[in-house]
């Protein structure tokens, strides 16, 4: 039982397609000569961002993918984050590039920092298609922002509302009619 609602869009597939290459180019840059690179999903919602991604840059990557949940719990700003699903490959020693859709409180991305961290990856560096800075309790920012959004209900380009809409090209802004 959901509430009616319209989607609007709010940056359209060709923005986003702009805004993956120019963040490829310099992560291509970054991660120059590397031939360690494992690029992490973390599931659901990066499906479709890693899936652009990868094609973007211009270096050899393998691809492995991490499911996170995070529950509210008594005090809502330490969320427990629990792992769902962890990578089949070990990143002792190697560079990792964690992929986010949303950075929304900070709790899943501060979360799987930590764990990843705790495993000594050479480097770890994050980046997340959309910050929304505002709604922050975690203190993390992504090492590269695709945009920064206000404190919208977005979805689409694998991100979902209700398990919906994640298929959608574009990001569009939930809006309810009733
Ligand atoms: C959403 C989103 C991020 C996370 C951001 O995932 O994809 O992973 O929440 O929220 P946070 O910054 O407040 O932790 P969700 O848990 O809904 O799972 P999904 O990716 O499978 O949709
Ligand atoms: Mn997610
Ligand atoms: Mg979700």
């Amino acid at each position: 039982p959901e509430r009616p609602y319209v989607i609007d869009e709010m940056i359209s597939a060709k923005s986003i397609a702009a805004r993956v290459e120019a963040l490829c180019r310099d992560i291509t840059g970054e991660f120059k000569g590397t031939d360690k690179l494992v690029v992490v999903g973390l599931l659901r919602g990066s499906f479709v961002f890693i899936a652009d991604l990868v094609r973007e840059l211009d270096l050899p990557v393998e691809v492995d993918f991490l499911e996170a949940s995070s529950y509210g719990n008594a005090t809502e700003s330490s969320r427990e984050v629990r792992i769902l699903k962890d990578l089949r490959g070990e990143i002792a020693g190697r560079d990792v590039l964690v992929v986010e859709d949303i950075v929304d409180t900070g709790h899943t991305l501060a979360h799987v920092i930590q764990l990843l961290r705790s495993r000594h990856p050479a480097r770890l560096k994050t980046i997340a298609l959309l910050d929304k800075p505002s709604r922050r309790e975690a203190p993390v920012k992504a090492d590269w922002t695709g945009f920064e959004i206000p404190d919208e209900f977005v979805v689409g380009y694998g991100i979902d509302y209700a398990q919906r809409n994640r298929n959608l090209p574009y990001i569009g802004k939930v809006r309810f009619t009733e």
